[in-house]
């Protein structure tokens, strides 16, 4: 996959899709979670989580698909780089917390321990977004 590396375009055009899903995932997540800590407490919260959450996890796939092949063309180079690696950990908090969120209702149950895990969401995957930047510089 090194030619990926080395096309004109093929490298630049993945990280603009790399952008676009970031910018779906964190731009619905926003939406959702400004909810949860009591935005427009007239909108119901199973409906707009459908469709914000749903928009944000296909943001997800597409970062995640184009992440791993930006990754997989480039490993020789990347797999010993702490920012990637620092960024794989925070994915796989990010992604513990958003199950832990789901499992115990947070759907159904917005109270205190729901505000916190929409908080610590946002902080874990703007950690990640600054990781993923940080890729290119350590
Ligand atoms: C399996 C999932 C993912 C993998 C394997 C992955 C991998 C990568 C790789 C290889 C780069 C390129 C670094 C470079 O060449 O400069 C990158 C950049 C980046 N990633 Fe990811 N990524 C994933 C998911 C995500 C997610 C979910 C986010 C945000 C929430 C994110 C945010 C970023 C950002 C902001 C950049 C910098 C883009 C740029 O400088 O143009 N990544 N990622």
């Amino acid at each position: 996959m090194n030619w990926i590396a080395t096309h004109p375009w093929a490298y630049p055009a993945l990280e603009t899709l790399h952008l676009v899903g970031v910018a779906l995932l964190l731009g619905n997540l926003v939406l959702f979670e400004m909810r949860v800590w009591g935005a427009q407490p007239s909108l119901p919260v199973r409906p707009l989580a459908k469709l914000a959450l749903g928009v944000a996890l296909a943001g997800f796939a597409l970062a995640a698909v184009t992440g791993t092949v930006m990754l997989a063309s480039q490993w020789a180079e990347l797999q010993a780089n702490r920012a990637l690696w620092l960024k794989a950990g925070l994915l796989v908090a990010a992604g513990a917390n958003a199950a832990a969120f789901h499992l115990r209702g947070g759907l159904d149950k917005i109270d205190r321990v729901a505000r916190l895990q929409t908080a610590l969401s946002m902080g874990l995957w703007l950690l990640v977004v600054a990781c993923g930047r940080f890729i290119a510089y350590v």
